[in-house]
């Protein structure tokens, strides 16, 4: 279980659950064709922001399997991405995530600074052992990130899902506590 205490402050942001304020900053990620490209999700109308950010507004708890923490990315009062982590297995203790961006505050190392918070909170809050990301292999952005975080690649898988309209590739991701651990005693030397 893992309920945060927020807001959570890290070098340049504060991470937070979403607010009914949120709508025009959230719509400028939910509306816009070049960030939803590898994401599950098309690009949506203003109201199924709305509804979206009223989903994401519960989104502040991890309580049981298979449930998304949603966290706001906020930066001098606005919100300029989300990062997200998915509680995947309890018995395994395995967590995903996941993060995006506002393409005007992207190259500047934001969503590695809210990624970095994230996988504080998966290996030291929720107890996981190992935290995996999953993106398409054409998504530079992602998996330069992730591999920034000091996951390894662990997987190419070819064709295994049907996005967009075509078949696929995703890359796998993924760190283990240990090695989360031992980064952190390597960086705060
Ligand atoms: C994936 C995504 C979040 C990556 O965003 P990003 O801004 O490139 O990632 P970071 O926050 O790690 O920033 C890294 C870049 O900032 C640069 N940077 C500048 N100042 C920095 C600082 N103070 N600290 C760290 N990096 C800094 C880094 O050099 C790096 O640039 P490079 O990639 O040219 O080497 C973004 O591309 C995105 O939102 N994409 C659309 C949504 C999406 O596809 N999400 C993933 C689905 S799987």
């Amino acid at each position: 279980m893992l309920r945060p205490e927020y807001p959570i402050r890290t070098e340049r942001l504060t991470l937070r659950p979403f607010a009914d304020g949120d709508f025009d900053d959230l719509h400028v990620l939910t509306g816009d064709p070049e960030v939803v490209r590898y994401l599950y999700w098309e690009v949506h109308t203003p109201e199924e922001t709305r509804e979206s950010l009223a989903r994401r507004i519960g989104q502040a708890a991890l309580t049981e399997e298979g449930q998304w923490l949603v966290l706001a990315m906020e930066l001098e009062g606005r919100v300029i991405g989300q990062v997200v982590l998915k509680w995947a297995s309890v018995l395994h203790r395995q967590g995903e995530l996941g993060f995006v961006l506002n393409p005007a505050y992207q190259g500047k190392g934001y969503a590695r600074e809210a990624s970095e918070a994230m996988l504080r909170l998966a290996f030291e809050g929720l107890g996981l052992h190992r935290v995996y990301g999953a993106c398409d292999t054409r998504n530079e952005g992602s998996w330069r990130l992730l591999a920034r975080l000091g996951m390894r690649r662990e997987a190419h898988f070819v064709e295994d899902e049907l996005f967009k309209g075509e078949f696929g590739d995703q890359y796998i991701y993924a760190i283990l506590d240990r090695e989360w651990r031992a980064r952190q005693a390597t960086s705060s030397r």
